[in-house]
């Protein structure tokens, strides 16, 4: 009876992560979001009743109190144990979609306040979330702990392809995975492996191209061609399915026997981002 912890449930990767691993009636899957009646609703309406499903509510990923409390109902749906826990939950900015970090610094006050929003939700409060489920996970037989993180914040790829845009967000991503790397380093000797995977290039149904700019349409143009220069088979934004097969597939077979612990992975399991 695997237990999973997903946060971030309520649409995107989050849902679809929900919808597979609840798909098998032997897991027990408990969705963490900010809007419960509304997840619960789509959850009902798309899934029809699983009853290997529960949808706990929190304020937000940088409330540690609301973590806390997350975890206390999590002990009392699995007996104690957790055997996954997945840090999906992300702020996706739009500030730096557009610019480079040199013109994003021309409004200081917006870098920062951005900024700061990026590292309160990618990274403050996923350390709130891994330190709020540690003894559920310690306690668990499989002991995977996964972040969702991005291709973007890999420092080959960036420069090697000058990929400007994203800065803000890609720094988030960066310092989660140090983050994760960190916790790993302290629990391998505990038999818990922790995970960053980046899903690929993604359609979550976020970016709407009939409201973009020009301009803006013109720097997604230049950024899908550097990562046909990188990857010339790359096609665009895959489905969230194919993405969260992908991901799944990369932390079932990924190990500390192999080496894993800490490491920051695509979702073909090794550094190609696309
Ligand atoms: N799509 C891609 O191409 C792609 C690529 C690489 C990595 N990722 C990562 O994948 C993860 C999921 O993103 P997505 O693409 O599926 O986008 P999404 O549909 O916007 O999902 C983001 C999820 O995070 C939740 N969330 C955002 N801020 C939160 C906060 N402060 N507290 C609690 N929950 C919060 C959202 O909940 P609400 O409904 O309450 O806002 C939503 O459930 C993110 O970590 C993202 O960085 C995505």
């Amino acid at each position: 009876m695997p237990s999973y912890v997903v946060t971030g449930v309520s649409s995107g990767l989050g849902f679809e992560i929900l919808r597979q691993v609840s798909g098998n009636p032997n897991n027990t899957v408990i969705g963490l979001v900010r809007n419960k009646p509304s997840t619960e609703k789509k959850v009902a309406e798309e899934l029809g009743d699983r009853p290997n499903v529960h949808i706990l509510s929190i304020a937000d990923i940088s409330s540690p109190e609301d973590l806390e409390r997350a975890a206390a109902a999590t002990v009392a749906i699995t007996g104690g144990a957790l055997d996954f826990l997945i840090a999906n939950a992300g702020y996706v900015t739009t500030f730096d979609a557009f610019d480079p970090i040199g013109v994003l610094a021309e409004n200081p006050h917006e870098l920062h306040e951005d900024f700061q929003k990026c590292m309160n939700v990618n990274v403050i409060g996923n350390i709130y979330l891994y330190n709020a489920f540690m003894p559920l996970v310690l306690k668990g037989e499989v002991k995977k702990v996964v972040a969702v993180s991005s291709g973007m914040a890999d420092i080959e790829i960036c420069r090697d392809y000058d990929i400007y845009t994203g800065a803000v967000y890609a720094c988030s991503k960066a310092a989660m995975n140090v983050v994760t790397a960190k916790y790993s380093a302290q629990y391998k000797k505990d038999g818990v492996l922790f995970l960053s995977i980046c899903p690929g290039t993604v359609d979550v149904g976020k970016i709407q191209s009939n409201r973009l700019t020009q301009r803006q349409v013109a720097e997604y143009a230049t950024l899908f061609g550097k990562f046909q220069q990188y990857q010339p088979n790359f096609k665009g934004p895959v489905a969230p399915e194919q993405a969260v097969k992908d991901v799944i597939s990369v932390w079932e077979n990924a190990s500390l026997e192999n080496g894993d612990g800490g490491a920051f992975l695509s979702h073909l399991g090794n550094k190609q981002w696309l």
